[in-house]
């Protein structure tokens, strides 16, 4: 049983907070946010995430999981200091580094005996040994020992637990033996293989890991845009390249892009490490480009489908950057709507989860709905932008009748092609033949 305080409440912090404390650890997840840590006091979790309150519920009960607003008390009782803030994307691209410096400076004040500081926040190679000085300069008892380590993380939202109890591999970069080996130990009942290396390595994969991601997706987006003029079909594309092990299935799902808390953010902050050390990272800035350009092909296959938007009732199903979150981060939808809105369509949109996080951000014109059937009622086009599982499986039949067109444009590729063409529908997708478009040629599915 390790004493280990997690600093800061997002994401990232409470969900491995929370497992760490599963796992048998006593965890003090602490936050400067004194609303946020009283809410969760009584029970309240600030975020959707699916398992994640019935953990925290268990946790707390147990006695194994505390939350405290005094992060410098949460120190001085903790051996391990797990460093969760956020490094949200400055103006220049680059992570702002602020509350990582905070929580640093907070730690060398607090420093009361040995301890191993911890990086999860995704941070710019060099963060480690700047955490390092900070907490020397800051040190209350310059005799008093620490390491620090790197630790990233990568869990997915909508199924963070699951990737957090059953981890790909732990990540560890440190310079000292002996910190290293306790966040091993740490890491043992969640039964996962280690991968020890030096700080500056173990900050770097988190960049690439999720640099080579996003590049998978950019590519077969480039992929599926091309196979839509050639008259290929992306899925069977990709499944094909899928089953090179070289290659591998997972995300090679075309659609309109990425967005989230990650990729957008990490991306453009990798290109900015690479420039500022002299290195024109191409690649990388074409990804994000491409993803850029990608949301815009909803609105173009709109105009495609019906003409002009204007005056037109559009029904938008999704509005979360994907299924199983209410996170609105870089989604696409805050691109696509106002766009539509701006072209005079009036806007129906649903999102079984995100529609209390996603009002703020869309234009006040819009209109929400509780279930498909009354968002879908006398439109003369449904665009999908998240395949949240209702969505994916909605009635067509009854989704015919309700609409005053049955025109879908289908950003995700979810929908059954098969089905749609039984049931009449104009359909467009991305990197797939439309179906029932008359005069497509090439384009139209026939199967
Ligand atoms: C990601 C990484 O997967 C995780 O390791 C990291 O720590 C945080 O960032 P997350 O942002 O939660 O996790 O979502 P993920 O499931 O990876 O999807 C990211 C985006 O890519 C979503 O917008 C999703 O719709 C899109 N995506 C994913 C595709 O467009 N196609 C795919 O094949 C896969």
């Amino acid at each position: 049983m390790q004493k280990i305080a997690v600093i800061g409440t997002g994401y990232v912090g409470l969900v491995s907070g929370t497992c760490f404390a599963e796992i048998g650890n006593r965890i003090i997840c602490c936050d400067v946010d004194e609303v946020k840590i009283n809410s969760l006091k009584r029970g309240v979790v600030p975020i959707y995430e699916p398992g994640l309150k019935e953990l925290i519920d268990k946790n707390t009960a147990a006695g194994r999981l505390l939350f405290s607003s005094n992060v410098g008390e949460a120190i001085e009782a903790s051996d391990i200091i797990y460093i969760a803030v956020g490094t949200p994307m400055s103006d220049t691209g680059e992570a702002d580094m602020r509350y990582v410096k905070d929580v640093a400076k907070k730690i060398g004040e607090h420093l009361n005996g040995y301890k191993v500081i911890v990086n999860k926040s995704t941070v710019p190679v060099g963060t480690g040994e700047l955490v390092r000085q900070i907490i020397s300069n800051h040190r209350k008892y310059p005799t008093v020992h620490f390491d620090v380590v790197s630790n990233p993380e990568f869990l997915r939202e909508g199924s963070a637990i699951s990737d957090c109890m059953n981890m790909d591999r732990a990540v560890i970069g440190s310079t000292s033996d002996k910190a290293a080996k306790l966040i091993a130990e740490l890491h043992a009942p969640f039964g996962t293989s280690i991968f020890q290396t030096d700080l500056e390595s173990a900050e770097m994969i988190k960049y690439a890991a999720n640099a080579f991601l996003a590049t998978k997706i950019s590519f077969i987006n480039a992929i599926a845009n091309i196979c839509e003029r050639v008259g290929a079909d992306v899925t069977r594309v990709s499944e094909g390249m899928g089953l090179d092990s070289r290659i591998g299935g997972k995300f090679l799902q075309a659609g309109i892009g990425y967005g989230g808390s990650c990729f957008p953010k990490d991306t453009f902050a990798l290109a900015h490490i690479a420039d500022q050390s002299g290195y024109d990272f191409e690649l990388l800035k074409a990804v994000i480009r491409t993803n850029d350009q990608q949301r815009l092909l909803v609105t173009d296959k709109l105009k495609q489908a019906i003409g002009s938007a204007d005056g037109k009732r559009i029904a938008v199903l999704g509005l979360a950057f994907k299924p199983n979150t209410d996170d609105m981060r870089y989604a696409p939808s805050l691109s696509i709507i106002p766009e539509l809105v701006e072209l005079g369509a009036s806007v129906r949109a649903f999102d079984p989860i995100a529609v209390e996080s996603a009002k703020p951000l869309l234009p006040e014109e819009v209109q929400y709905f509780n279930t498909i059937e009354e968002t879908l009622e006398g439109c003369d086009a449904c665009i999908i932008l998240t395949e949240w599982p209702e969505i994916v499986s909605m009635d067509l039949l009854k989704a015919k009748r309700l609409m005053k067109e049955t025109v879908l444009i289908d950003g995700r590729n979810c929908i059954p092609q098969q089905s749609i063409q039984q049931h009449g529908f104009t359909y467009h997708s991305i990197g797939r033949r439309p179906v029932n478009v008359v005069g497509s040629g090439l384009h139209t599915a026939n199967f």
